[in-house]
């Protein structure tokens, strides 16, 4: 399957997709990167992987842009991470339910609008949880709320600060979306989006 990865971030779960795309028998191969910022660290990614790389800022031509993108680069999945605004609908639509994103909590837990970054984490333990995780699950029209892929979890420790649970959910993140992607996509083995729509 060929994937197109979206974001704005600092890019650890594109590394973690790109890296193991190249080391494992993985049933994808990262075909494009889209930064919605040219500073974004995961552009830096897409150089070191030797992945096309574009940048797509919003405005009103973004929704076009990102499916021209997809189009140009025949992607069969995209995958979202920290993407920093609700991908916009027709995007959704036309990909079919190929879209995955991958959200630090346990998902239904934590999730929806203002749900990102350490206000996540922040809820999780203002609301007194003893496990956290992340979710890789399917975009859908509402935030956070598609079919759930894969999820992954661990136990909060005693006096854990916000910042802290933050950093150990993103390490489990890195090892849970290229596994959900992989699996993902082998459900789909031999239905890729960009043959049975051409
Ligand atoms: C991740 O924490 C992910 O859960 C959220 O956005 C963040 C992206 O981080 N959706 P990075 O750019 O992959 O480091």
């Amino acid at each position: 399957m060929r994937i197109a990865i979206i974001g704005s971030g600092s890019g650890t779960n594109a590394r973690a997709l790109c890296s193991h795309a190249r080391d494992s028998a993985s049933t994808y191969q990262v075909c494009l990167v889209i930064s919605t910022k040219a500073s974004a660290g995961i552009m830096g990614v897409a150089e070191e992987f030797d992945v096309p790389a574009c940048v797509l800022e919003y405005s009103e031509t973004f929704e076009q842009g990102v499916l021209e993108a997809l189009l140009q680069h025949r992607i069969d999945v995209l995958l979202l991470a920290g993407l920093m605004r609700h991908l916009p609908m027709s995007i959704v639509q036309v990909m079919h339910g190929h879209v995955l994103n991958i959200h630090p909590s346990l998902l239904p837990l934590h999730g929806g609008k203002g749900m990102y970054g350490i206000h996540v984490h922040r809820a999780v333990l203002a609301a007194g949880d003893s496990v956290t995780g992340a979710t890789v699950h399917v975009v859908t029209e509402e935030y956070d709320d598609g079919r759930i892929v894969a999820q992954d979890q661990l136990d909060i420790r005693t006096g854990e600060s916000d910042v802290e649970l933050q950093e150990r959910v993103k390490a489990l993140e890195h090892s849970l979306y290229p596994r959900a992607v992989d699996k993902f996509c082998a459900e789909l083995a031999g239905r890729a989006f960009f043959e049975q729509n051409r």
